[in-house]
């Protein structure tokens, strides 16, 4: 008797105006077969083969769709068709640069910790399950937290360890309703590997978890191999990562990252997991803040020279194309926490922030929004840069997190107000809400010479509440 099953997934991940890409995980090696429930009739729409060397996940590919439609779909195991009260559903995007409203939502940081986990998620499918798509930021498992990762008292540290955390946070059931029937994009924070890892040289040749993290540890009787993160540890995360959160994805802006669905993490080699997409008359650019993070030797660096390059030139080919852009940051970059001492967030990495300023006060580059999480706390935050002929651009910042973790409650209290920098001036914190919470991001494009985008912060404070700040 065959006994494989699908142990996560289905997922519908990037998502354009004719395609899709539909993301399963079995138990063990198998074919996946993707089907469309159309006019009544259950076709099949594609199938491809899993095994050992993508941890049992893979993507069937769905083409020629028609854009803006809604379509009802399922993956299985089996090639024979499944019965349609097991379908989810999905809409293609609008052809890009049509200028339609749409909404969509965000959040991070996901640790089943509730008696029944996943609140957020059980909301985000009850309010907003026919949102274009959900944006998951950062920290979408916690590979280092031995309590609540799956592990039974230990922090994963090989393949199989990865493999389980994943499972056992993403098999929560409120999460795979939401994964199911709303398009998803991802990108990795720190605990998808570790607690604020990062390389100690440029060539990355040696990555390290911060000393009071391995402090930490050390006081807790925790073994020497927690307090190390081996190449070999990080290769086997980041794979990980890729088997789950990148393989479903947009195309890589630097695509030697991964062969064959294999990562390539060679020292002085360019890498990274960025992408972009479009939705309409909205860009998109999703950092990928982690895999060339460097601190040492007197220097930071967070993207990486290749990611950076990228970014300079997406800004200036989408500046006139889409009147909106969002930037995609797992870490926070316009919000500054007193006495975070880890500086592992975008304030501890002031010049690259300023030379990001810098190029859109160059360019004049207007329309930016920047979509974080990370904080176990959301924000909205605005500042004014001076652009090049002396034209004020604003530009925002919109954080939601956690969906689930401990909250940061001192957040409102902790957050500065105040907070000076040459290269921008009226630094606003618009709100701070240290529960569990997501964002929702609401594009309008009524008067298409003034385009408006508004975020809802949904927070849980005893019940379900709603702060909202448009531009
Ligand atoms: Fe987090």
């Amino acid at each position: 008797m065959n006994t494989t099953e699908l142990i996560l997934g289905p997922l519908v991940g990037d998502l354009s105006h004719d395609s899709v890409k539909i993301w399963g995980r079995a138990s063990g090696a198998a074919i996946l077969y993707a089907w469309l429930f159309d006019s009544g009739q259950v076709k099949q729409a594609g199938k491809a083969r899993v095994d050992r060397k993508t941890g049992f996940a893979g993507v069937v590919e769905i083409k020629d769709l028609q854009p803006d439609t809604w379509y009802r779909y399922a993956l299985t195991l089996s090639n024979e068709g499944p019965p349609a009260a097991s379908f989810g559903r999905f809409k293609t995007a609008p052809v890009p640069r049509q200028l339609k409203n749409f909404s969509f939502a965000f959040g991070s940081c996901f640790l089943p910790l509730e008696p029944d986990p996943g609140l957020t998620f059980q909301r985000i499918s009850r309010m907003h399950g026919r949102a274009s798509f959900l944006l998951m930021v950062g920290d979408q498992i916690y590979a280092d937290l031995w309590k609540h990762n799956g592990l039974k008292d230990h922090i994963a540290l090989d393949k199989e360890d990865y493999n389980e955390v994943y499972r056992f946070a993403w098999s929560n059931k409120h999460m795979r309703e939401v994964l199911k029937n709303i398009p998803v994009l991802m990108t990795q924070d720190d605990h998808e590997v570790d607690n604020d890892w990062h390389w100690k040289d440029s060539n990355r040749i040696e990555a390290i978890i911060p000393w009071h993290i391995r402090l930490r540890r050390w006081l807790l009787g925790r073994p020497l191999v927690e307090r190390s993160l081996t190449l070999e540890r990080l290769r086997v995360a980041l794979q990980t990562y890729w088997e789950h959160q990148g393989m479903h994805g947009p195309e890589l802006l630097i695509p030697s990252t991964v062969k064959n669905n294999q990562v390539q993490l060679e020292p002085g080699k360019p890498f990274s997991f960025a992408y972009t997409y479009t939705y309409g008359g909205a860009a998109f650019f999703v950092m990928d803040t982690r895999s060339m993070r460097m601190r040492g030797h007197g220097k930071g660096e967070v993207l990486g020279n290749e990611q950076w390059l990228k970014l300079k030139s997406w800004l200036r080919d989408v500046n006139d194309e889409y009147p909106i852009k969002f930037v995609v940051t797992s870490s926070a970059f316009l919000h500054f926490l007193l006495g975070d001492y880890s500086l592992d967030r975008w304030s501890g990495y002031p010049r690259e922030r300023n030379r990001l300023l810098h190029y859109l006060s160059e360019h004049e580059i207007e329309g930016v929004y920047l979509l974080t999480g990370d904080l176990h706390s959301g924000h909205a935050i605005s500042v004014d840069i001076k652009g090049r002929s002396g034209k004020n651009i604003l530009l925002w910042e919109f954080c939601a997190s956690p969906f689930e973790q401990e909250s940061n409650w001192l957040a409102w209290l902790l957050t500065l107000r105040w907070l000076p920098n040459k290269l921008w001036k009226n630094y606003k914190v618009h709100f701070v809400k240290g529960k569990f919470n997501y964002g929702v991001v609401n594009v309008n494009f009524e008067n298409p010479e003034n385009p408006k985008v508004e975020f809802e912060l949904h927070y849980l404070d005893k019940k379900w509440k709603v702060k909202k700040i448009g531009s």
